[in-house]
């Protein structure tokens, strides 16, 4: 498989410490770690939303770390998507144009789709996640789980080719926490990467592969390879059993 992501060496103050791995294309790595431990930080690093002290990132054959402001941010407008815990939306807009807001913004200036197009795409994403007749909720209208559900449709407006998720369920209850997880096992099944942070066995269970990071370096890693019908409990086990050895 071609490489997706890759980070070499990566320093950011006296947080992280030579950080290197490789993410394949299509898979879905995640990282898991005590509070403090720097998940988030390397997130931010590898998105290209923060600068390293030192070492290099790049996407695929993009060097991250080698770009302006101004290209970091048009890469991640069009090649990256986000769901955040602080999800980061607008709340005197609707879910619809919120939604709509990443698309509109990387179209500016440009000969793109037209309006009435995207807005198509993006109706056409909530159906998918399962959230249409929400479009003209106001954010504080709609579920904890619906509104993660919309944010990861903005996330996918420009098709990414991976997707940045720090505790995508961290505010969730266990229904619409799965129900969140099964949408992100979806894509990253239809071929976007997806490097996830999570406290949370089960959704590490979900993962090709798991990073466990402490005080700023990689301390392990699990392999679990593709997730196969039923055996989500089995995974989730093998995650407790290895975070056990680890000394989570
Ligand atoms: N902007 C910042 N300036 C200085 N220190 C920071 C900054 N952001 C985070 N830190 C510190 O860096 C360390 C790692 O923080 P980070 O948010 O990456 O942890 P985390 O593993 O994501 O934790 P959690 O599981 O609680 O989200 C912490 O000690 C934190 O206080
Ligand atoms: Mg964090």
């Amino acid at each position: 498989m071609a490489g997706l992501l890759r980070a070499e060496k990566l320093c950011k103050d006296s947080i992280l410490h030579e950080i290197s791995f490789e993410m394949e294309s299509g898979e879905m790595l995640g990282i898991m770690g005590p509070s403090g431990s720097g998940k988030s930080t390397l997130l931010y690093q590898v998105a290209g939303m923060d600068r390293p002290s030192s070492g290099k990132v790049w996407l695929g054959d993009v060097e991250i770390t080698g770009l302006t402001e101004d290209e970091k941010a048009g890469l991640r407008l069009r090649r990256m998507g986000f769901v955040f815990q602080q999800m980061n939306m607008m709340a005197n807009l609707n879910l619809l144009d919120n939604i709509l807001l990443p698309a509109l913004q990387a179209n500016r200036g440009r000969k793109g789709r037209s309006k009435a197009e995207l807005t198509a795409a993006a109706r056409m994403l909530m159906k998918k996640l399962s959230i249409s007749g929400l479009e003209e909720r106001r954010i504080t209208q709609v579920s904890g789980g619906q509104l993660q559900r919309a944010c990861i449709c903005r996330s996918l407006m420009n098709a990414p080719e991976i997707l940045f998720a720090d505790e995508p369920t961290g505010a969730l209850n266990k229904g619409a926490a799965a129900e969140v997880m099964a949408e992100l096992i979806k894509l990253n099944r239809e071929g976007t990467g997806v490097l996830i942070v999570t406290h949370d066995a089960r959704v590490a269970g979900s993962c090709h592969r798991i990073l466990y990071l402490l005080d700023g370096e990689i301390r392990g890693e699990l392999q679990l390879g593709k997730p196969l019908p039923g055996d989500e409990k089995l995974r989730e086990d093998k995650v407790n059993r290895w975070l056990g050895e680890i000394g989570w």
